[in-house]
C-alpha cells in the first residue's frame, strides 16, 4: 500500500501470543517502559500493538467503540500519549467482520466511524482480523478500512489479518502495508516450521509498501529451545517478516534478549533492498538439511543454513543455489558467532549445524580484478 510506511517490515510488539485477553493499560505501559529500557526501542522495535479484547462488549450510545472501562480506565488516547512520550507508535486491532474473535464488536459497516475514532485517539497501527465476516469476501471487506484510514487525516499502518484465506499476497499489496499469509503461529517447532513454509511460497509478492506476514514472534515463550527460537528470529528476518515481539518484554530471559537483540541479523531484515529471501536449496531424509537465501544490498547476501533434523548435520551451501558464479571469492561473516569466519571461499561452504538450529551469514562477494594480480 502506498501511503509511505512500511519501507521495510515494521518491528515492535503485539500483546497477544504471551497475554491473549489478559491485557490492561498497565501492561501496555510498562511494556512501552520495557522496549526503551532494555534497549530494544533503539533497535528499532517501536510500535506496542494492543491486540484482541481492548474493547468493551457494545458500542455507546453514538455508535462508537470504547475502551474497556475496567482494563483501560485511562482510555486509548492516554496511552498512545504515553508511548509517544517515549518515542513509541501505538497500535491497535479491530475486525473486518461484525465482531473480534473474542466477541468484541467489529468494524465491517463502520469503517469510517472506526477510523476517525482511532486517529482521534493518535493511533498509528491497525491489525485488522477476519473472524464473524459473514461470509463476504475479504477482497469486499479489506478496501474500505484501508480507504477509511487513508481519510482520517492521519497515517496509519494497516495490517491485513486474514490468516492467507484468499491467497491476500496476490491481492493486498494495494489495501495494505502486509498480509497475514497462514492461520495463528503457536509456541512448537512444528507450528514454526509449517508457517515458514507456507509463507515462502509467497516471496515473489513482497517488497516495501506490503510484506508477507507468518504471524509474530514466539521468541521468549518457553516452547521451543534457544536454538530453535534462533532458528525462527533468523527465518522470520531473512524472509522479510515483520518482527513483532509476542513475549513478556518485562520479564525476558538475556537468552531472548540477546535473540532479539542481535543488530546484524535485524539488519538484514531492514535492508533497504527488501527482497524476501527463500528456501533454495534441500537435501537429506525429508528435506531436513535446508539452504534460504535472498539478496541485500550492496552486491551482498543472506545465507541460513537451517537443521531441521532431529541429529547434528553438515549442510552445503552451493554457489548455483545461491545464484552466485562458480569461482566467486565471497568474505563470509557469521552474524551469531560474531565473526569473519572464510576470506575466500569459492564455490561451496559447508558447516555444522546443531538439531533444529539456524545459522546466518551475510556473504561479500569479493570482486577480484585479474589485471591487479
Ligand atoms: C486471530 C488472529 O489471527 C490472532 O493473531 C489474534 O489477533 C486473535 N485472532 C485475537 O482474537
Amino acid at each position: 500500500l502506498s501511503n509511505g510506511l512500511a519501507r521495510t517490515p515494521q518491528m515492535g510488539w503485539n500483546s497477544w501470543n504471551f497475554f491473549a485477553c489478559n491485557i490492561n493499560e498497565e501492561v501496555i505501559r510498562e511494556t512501552a517502559d520495557a522496549l526503551v529500557s532494555s534497549g530494544l526501542a533503539d533497535l528499532g522495535y517501536v510500535y506496542v500493538n494492543i491486540d484482541d479484547c481492548w474493547s468493551f462488549a457494545t458500542r455507546n450510545l453514538k455508535g462508537e467503540l470504547v475502551p474497556d472501562p475496567k482494563t483501560f480506565p485511562s482510555g486509548i488516547k492516554a496511552l498512545a500519549d504515553y508511548v509517544h512520550k517515549k518515542g513509541l507508535k501505538l497500535g491497535i486491532y479491530s475486525d473486518a467482520g461484525a465482531f473480534t474473535c473474542q466477541v468484541r464488536p467489529g468494524s465491517l459497516f463502520h469503517e469510517v466511524d472506526d477510523a476517525n475514532t482511532f486517529a482521534s485517539w493518535g493511533v498509528d497501527y491497525l491489525k485488522y482480523d477476519n473472524c464473524f465476516n459473514l461470509g463476504i469476501p475479504p477482497k469486499k471487506r479489506y478496501p474500505p478500512m484501508r480507504d477509511a484510514l487513508n481519510a482520517s487525516g492521519r497515517t496509519i499502518f494497516y495490517s491485513l489479518c486474514e490468516w492467507g484465506v484468499d491467497d491476500p499476497a496476490l491481492w493486498a499489496g494495494k489495501v495494505g502495508n502486509s498480509w497475514r499469509t497462514t492461520d495463528d503461529i503457536n509456541d512448537s517447532w512444528p507450528s514454526m516450521t509449517t508457517i515458514a513454509d507456507l509463507n515462502d511460497k509467497w516471496a515473489a509478492y513482497a517488497g516495501p509498501g506490503g510484506w508477507n506476514d507468518p504471524d509474530m514472534l514466539e521468541v521468549g515463550n518457553g516452547g521451543m529451545s534457544y536454538q530453535e527460537y534462533r532458528a525462527h528470529f533468523s527465518i522470520w528476518a531473512l524472509m522479510k517478516a515483520p518482527l513483532l515481539i509476542g513475549c513478556d518484554v518485562r520479564n525476558m530471559t538475556a537468552e531472548t534478549f540477546e535473540i532479539l537483540s542481535n543488530k546484524e541479523v535485524i539488519a538484514i531484515n531492514q535492508d533497504p533492498l527488501g527482497v524476501q529471501g527463500r528456501k533454495v536449496q534441500v537435501a537429506g531424509i525429508d528435506g531436513c538439511r535446508q539452504v534460504w537465501a535472498g539478496p541485500l544490498s550492496e552486491n551482498r547476501l543472506a545465507v541460513a543454513l537451517w537443521n531441521r533434523c532431529s541429529k547434528v548435520a553438515t549442510i552445503t551451501a552451493a554457489w548455483n543455489a545461491l545464484g552466485l558464479e562458480s569461482e566467486t571469492h565471497v568474505s563470509i561473516k557469521d552474524l551469531w558467532q560474531h565473526k569473519v569466519i572464510a576470506g575466500d571461499a569459492i564455490s561451496s561452504f559447508s558447516a555444522q549445524v546443531d538439531a533444529h538450529d539456524c545459522q546466518l551469514y551475510i556473504f561479500t562477494p569479493l570482486t577480484v580484478s585479474l589485471s591487479e594480480e
